[in-house]
């Protein structure tokens, strides 16, 4: 019997329409031989949708995909589901939420559970995690907006203690949403209510000097397993890897493998599987890196839901380590079924 499917994708954050773009990829590379994918879109105003394909996706202002808000409401029990694969990015899908929904459906879902969603999540919350377990941070504080309502020139002096420049970022956001290099203290006001506009938490950062590598962390046979490490490379005129430089204007370029000695990837990946491991992460993780001059190695944070289109780099990390973005996607599935399931396990 195949095996019935649910690819859910959209959802209420700001990386809906990656979401759909994500959905998009892997409807096409699913194995249709062992799977049934049905695919359900979560509104951006919260409604579920079932959409017969992804040529059922409307498009926003940029052409991108979003699903339409005048689809037909879902019925899980005539869906008659046997897995779920979360395919959302941010608050509202990435962060523990419908890994919740799912536990208590007693559904199997594909990736990470309550707990890690949520702590990955949340900037703040994984950062003290991934020092205890002896990985660098960089350093930093959070400005919570009440905070910043009461007392901005407190705040504006405690961040600035911290030396410039620095990073200002959303403590639970994703694709760089709000998210701004500050460099002097003037600059901090407006890059505190960017972030604050996506995250009543803000999250303060020194910025450190180095290049961005990341490592796509699976699952496989119960194990943690590091791909080959890749580099983020982001040109000019981009200060940084930006929501444009991401999505958009080609201004980045990924180097597969990275160009870095032997030692120093093999470092990178162990400390991806122990930044997996440290938050209890299952089934997959993309885990990034900043990598100094000095070849000091801080992690920046890890995506329990990465980018899943078949050029996003978790599938292209797994592609160069020999793994087909069709075979990942089973690989996925097959670990949620064979899970223990339940909250405690
Ligand atoms: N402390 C930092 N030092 C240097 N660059 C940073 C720092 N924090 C964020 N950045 C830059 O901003 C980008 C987005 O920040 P990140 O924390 O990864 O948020 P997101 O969850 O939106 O991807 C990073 O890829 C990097 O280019
Ligand atoms: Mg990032």
């Amino acid at each position: 019997m195949k095996k019935r499917v649910a690819i859910i994708c959209g959802g209420r954050s700001s990386e809906h329409q990656i979401s759909c773009i994500s959905a998009r990829g892997v409807l096409t590379a699913i194995d249709r031989d062992s799977f049934d994918p049905i695919l359900i879109g979560i509104t951006q105003s919260g409604k579920w949708v079932a959409l017969n394909s992804a040529d059922d996706f409307s498009k926003d202002k940029d052409g991108l995909p979003v699903v339409p808000e005048l689809g037909i409401e879902i019925s899980w029990s005539e869906l008659k589901v046997d897995l779920a694969f979360p395919l959302l990015h941010g608050p509202y899908g990435e962060d523990g939420t419908i890994q919740g929904l799912f536990e208590m459906m007693n559904l199997p879902y594909v990736g990470s559970g309550v707990l890690a969603s949520a702590v990955a999540m949340d900037k703040t919350f994984a950062k003290p995690i991934y020092a205890d377990f002896g990985l660098k941070v960089a350093d930093g504080i959070t400005v919570h907006k009440s905070d910043w309502a009461q007392n901005q020139a407190l705040e504006i002096a405690k961040i600035s203690a911290l030396g410039f420049p620095l990073f200002v970022k959303p403590a639970r956001s994703g694709s760089s949403r709000g998210t701004s290099k500050v460099k002097s203290e003037g600059d901090i006001p407006a890059a505190i209510e960017a972030a604050h506009e996506h995250d009543p938490k803000a999250l303060v950062e020194v910025a450190i000097k180095g290049r961005e590598v990341e490592c796509a962390v699976l699952e496989i046979d119960g194990k943690a397993t590091a791909s080959i490490i890749g580099e983020i490379r982001v040109h000019e005129p981009h200060e940084f890897y930006d929501f444009e430089a991401k999505y958009f204007d080609g201004s980045t370029s990924f180097d597969v493998p990275a160009n870095i000695p032997e030692k120093i990837s093999n470092q990178i990946r162990q400390a991806a599987v122990t930044a997996f491991e440290a938050l209890g992460c299952e089934g997959l993780a993309r885990v990034d890196f900043f990598l100094t001059d000095e070849n000091e190695l801080l992690i920046n944070e890890l995506n329990t839901m990465p980018g899943f289109t078949n050029s996003s780099v978790f599938p292209m990390l797994w592609q160069a380590s020999g793994m087909s973005y069709g075979a990942l996607i089973t690989q996925l599935i097959m670990s949620a079924l064979q899970r223990d399931r339940g909250v405690v396990r």
